[in-house]
């Protein structure tokens, strides 16, 4: 059996888990059920960061143990991983015994390649992004060139590994291998990277305690980066499983965000070939998400949370959203928007309605039993031949992680099929009478909507084994695998089972309107209506003793006189008042100000300058008019 090997990052417990490391992870997701699904011996891991620098302050803010924040921490992972329905293998935390045994094994190896020698580092340091900077690498005011934060001096003893010793064989290595790194935009820059010239790395830490014990001088820990990145080795079964290692290894993915990939893309091939061990098959750079536009970050409030998107909208919206709306390699922006009308457009209107309308049909036309195609025409021929050939499309841009470009020759079927029904109008044959020709249009119909099942599960998992059992089908999708693609085997005579509707279209009006306004916090109808607002009629108006701003006015509220203090005397004189009509709050807690009471509150703009403008009613109205 072929085998298949992929990779997440392992993600920082410092941190609740959101939509950039669903992403990765979603994405992995896909791939490996795609992969089983095309007959592969599938290993897809994903796990936790557990170690450095990064994790011990942020234990340390909160009085944990680091321990005690990972093991907290990873579950906020572990949940949303089956939330989101990943099909992940293995889960490996770096703190596991398993993990270290690999680790310091793996140094023993690099040591004994003569790869490992011992020095001073002295130079710069980002706690957040876990790196070393030279001085000439920051940025103005030292900030780290990556993430742009602060970055701290570091004076050490440590180990170094001998990273430019491998530079000339890792470029080769990339000429040789021109899909070592993907896209190639990324290929490229990695490769001017490697070409400027490597210097050796430091890889041992004394002043982090947090970490798993150098092998050579237990007074040192291992940098938290050579730790992390063994973690792919230790979940294949290096020096610890010799045939599952052999099996895997030579066909392993990692899936990283672009932020990271210089760590995978040249100090981890140069680690590896220390130890013997081949470089990986593919590392795959994906792009940034924004949010509405603009980055994530905690300070704006505008992380979105994978767990409220899900609650909200269902798991497979969000897992096919992720998907479809940016190639794989480019940055993406994700809003309210594009969510909704790549959810309503595409899995509700298209073909969650397909499948929909179908049923009804097979229902109202054959009492639910699958009818067996009597009165073929040319037209069904050529949406069997578009359906292999979108298989075979679908596949070619999956084996190069083309996952948006996958589902959009799947959707054209889709689209292809709600048009074959539009016009081979099933309704008019019924009426007519031509049961031999509706049961070929129903039964082509049937089996397009098979083959979109098969083909949209590994995205939209959930769905499309609940889309399989309202086709009638047996067992799960995921089962038949690719190998079912054959057409004309929808089985004849079974009973479909109509459900509930696949994808509900998001009602926008309500929704949108609501997410789109800037508003802090919404008050209802009945808070509002509390508000006594009214028109009022100034009766006089005189200055304020003492005061540049305070106007006293007299006013007749309609069943009332009242006295109002407002500071608007910089803008109007008393006399331009006089005789006007204003609008007040008329229900306003009684304050007082300057010695005198204040029944009640003037309504004005703020303009420009941050001078009051009198509201004031259009046309005459009486005194005491509601405002609502
Ligand atoms: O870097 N858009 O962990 P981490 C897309 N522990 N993807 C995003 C994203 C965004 N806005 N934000 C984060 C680490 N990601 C190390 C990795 S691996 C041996 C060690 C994703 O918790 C993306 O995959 O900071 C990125 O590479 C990863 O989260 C970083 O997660
Ligand atoms: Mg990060």
């Amino acid at each position: 059996m072929k085998s298949f090997y992929i990779t997440t990052p392992i993600y920082y417990v410092n941190d609740v888990p959101h939509i950039g490391h669903a992403y990765t992870t979603i994405a992995a997701d896909v791939m490996a059920r795609w992969k089983r699904m095309e007959g592969y011996d599938v290993l897809f891991c994903t796990g936790t960061d557990e170690h450095g620098q990064k994790i011990n302050r942020a234990a340390e803010k909160l009085g944990l143990h680091p321990k005690e924040l990972a093991d907290r921490v990873v579950e906020n992972f572990k949940s949303l991983w089956v939330k989101l329905n990943i099909s992940n293998d293995d889960f490996i935390r770096t703190t596991e015994e398993r993990h270290k045994r690999v680790v310091q094994e793996a140094f023993k190896r690099m040591i004994e390649s003569g790869d490992i020698y011992k020095g001073v580092y002295e130079g710069w340091y980002c706690v957040f992004c876990e790196s070393f900077w030279s001085e000439s690498q920051l940025i103005p005011e030292r900030r780290c060139p990556d993430c742009g934060r602060e970055v701290e001096m570091v004076r050490e003893e440590t180990y170094f590994f001998r990273l430019s010793k491998y530079q000339d064989r890792l470029l080769k290595h990339m000429e040789e291998n021109p899909d070592c790194v993907k896209p190639e935009s990324r290929f490229n820059e990695v490769y001017s990277f490697i070409r400027m010239g490597l210097k050796d790395i430091s890889v041992t830490r004394t002043t982090v305690k947090w970490g798993i014990p150098f092998p050579l001088d237990p007074s040192h820990v291992i940098y938290v980066w050579f730790d992390a990145l063994i973690n792919y080795l230790t979940v294949a079964g290096f020096t610890q499983d010799e045939e599952k290692f052999n099996k895997y290894w030579p066909v392993v993915h990692h899936l990283v965000g672009k932020d990271i990939l210089r760590f995978h893309a040249v100090i981890w091939p140069a680690m590896l070939m220390s130890l013997g061990v081949n470089p990986p098959k593919m590392v795959f750079a994906h792009g940034w998400w924004t949010v509405e536009g603009e980055k994530m970050s905690k300070s704006k409030g505008n992380v979105v949370d994978p767990n409220e998107v899900v609650d909200k909208y269902g798991v497979d919206a969000f897992r096919y959203f992720l998907l479809r709306e940016v190639p794989f390699g480019l940055d993406g922006d994700f809003s309210r928007d594009a969510f909704i009308n790549r959810v309503n457009g595409e899995l509700a209107d298209n073909f969650g309605n397909l499948l929909n309308r179908t049923l009804v049909m097979v229902e109202k036309f054959f009492g639910g039993v699958v009818p067996e195609p009597m009165e073929e025409e040319a037209v069904d021929r050529e949406i069997a031949s578009l359906a292999l050939e979108t298989f075979r499309k679908a596949k070619e841009y999956m084996d190069e992680f083309g996952f948006d470009k996958a589902l959009r020759e799947i959707l054209a079927l889709s689209s292809r099929l709600n048009k074959y029904v539009d016009e081979t109008s099933p309704w008019a044959l019924a009426r007519e009478g031509r049961k031999g020709r509706l049961s070929s249009v129903i039964y082509t119909v049937l089996e397009g909507l098979r083959f979109l099942t098969v083909m949209l599960t590994p995205f939209i998992p959930k769905s499309g084994e609940r889309a399989w059992t309202m086709l009638g089908l047996e067992g799960k999708p995921e089962d038949h695998g690719f190998s079912s693609l054959v057409w004309g085997k929808f089985p004849v005579g079974i009973r479909v089972k109509p459900g509930e509707v696949l994808f509900p279209r998001i009602e926008v009006k309500t929704e949108v309107k609501r997410e789109e306004m800037k508003v802090e916090s919404f008050v209802s109808i009945d808070e509002f209506r509390k508000m006594d607002l009214r028109i009022a009629k100034v009766l006089s108006a005189e200055r304020v003793p003492k005061t540049d701003k305070l106007l006293k006015l007299e006013i007749d509220i309609g069943d009332e006189r009242r006295t109002i203090v407002a500071g608007i005397a910089e803008v109007y004189s008393p006399e331009e008042l006089i005789g006007k009509e204003v609008v007040v709050i008329a229900n306003l807690e009684p304050a007082k100000i300057k010695g005198i009471v204040s029944q009640g509150m003037l309504l004005a703009a703020i303009d420009r300058d941050g001078k009051p403008v009198i509201l004031r009613p259009e046309r005459d109205v009486d005194p005491g008019s509601k405002v609502t």
